[in-house]
């Protein structure tokens, strides 16, 4: 079974879907992960987001790998633990450019379609459902207001000992929403067929819940 999850930044799909992943015992599989590892290291060998043969073949010739069981997810890169590298704000600030050239999009949702092979999966992102696993079981786009998204971010910050004022926050995500949701391929949009969930008023547990009880559902059958 597959089970996709998009939404905006920060409207806690990624949290969500490792949770439900735990859950129901299927593999977690990031796709941001996956535009963020590509960003670092075209960022580390100062490639530009408009060099498309440079940053196919870094694409194509870049191992990415998941290592661990949700939560506790390690991401690598050509061997590299990159898991806190690909969440820095340099990294944050230009994903949004090095995820939209095509010749990136089909390197790897060609590999996110190999990773997920055959398995149980929860798979979570901007295009999941509307591009790369269009026949996935369970379809949900999760939204939530700026603010409150920005809220969840500063406290993502605050974890970590770094200050950032709400305004900032709800700009970078407008900024990156903006991008995500305007680039010509593969949009950040609900498919026809998702059931969107406002996680604005819910919390945490509610949201897990109620997309566990859907998959059991259909285990269950
Ligand atoms: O979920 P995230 O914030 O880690 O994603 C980082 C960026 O990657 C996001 O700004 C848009 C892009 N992305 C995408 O274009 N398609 C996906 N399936 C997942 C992420």
């Amino acid at each position: 079974m597959i089970i996709a999850i998009d939404g905006p930044a920060g409207s806690g799909k990624s949290s969500t879907a490792k949770a439900v992943a735990a859950k129901l015992g299927f593999t977690y599989l990031d796709t941001g992960a996956m535009y963020r590892v590509v960003t670092l290291k075209s960022l580390r060998n100062s490639l530009s987001a408009n060099d498309f043969p440079a940053l196919k073949q870094l694409t194509d010739s870049t191992k990415i790998t998941f290592t661990g069981a949700p939560p506790a997810i390690k991401v690598w890169m050509d061997g590299e633990d990159v898991t806190d590298a690909i969440r820095s704000d340099e990294v944050t600030k230009n994903v949004s450019d090095y995820c939209a050239p095509t010749v990136v999009r089909e390197s790897l949702v060609d590999q996110q379609r190999a990773i997920a092979g055959n398995t149980n999966v929860v798979c979570d992102g901007r295009d999941i459902g509307t591009v790369v696993f269009q026949n996935a079981e369970l379809k949900f786009f999760m939204i939530a207001s700026v603010e409150a998204r920005a809220r969840r971010r500063q406290k993502d910050f605050e974890k970590l000992g770094v200050t950032k004022s709400i305004d900032e926050l709800m700009k970078d995500l407008e900024v990156r929403d903006h991008k995500d949701s305007t680039r010509a391929n593969s949009p950040l949009c609900k498919a026809a067929d998702a059931e969107e969930i406002d996680t604005t008023g819910l919390s945490f547990d509610q949201q897990v819940e109620y997309i566990v009880a859907k998959a059991n559902a259909i285990l269950n059958k």
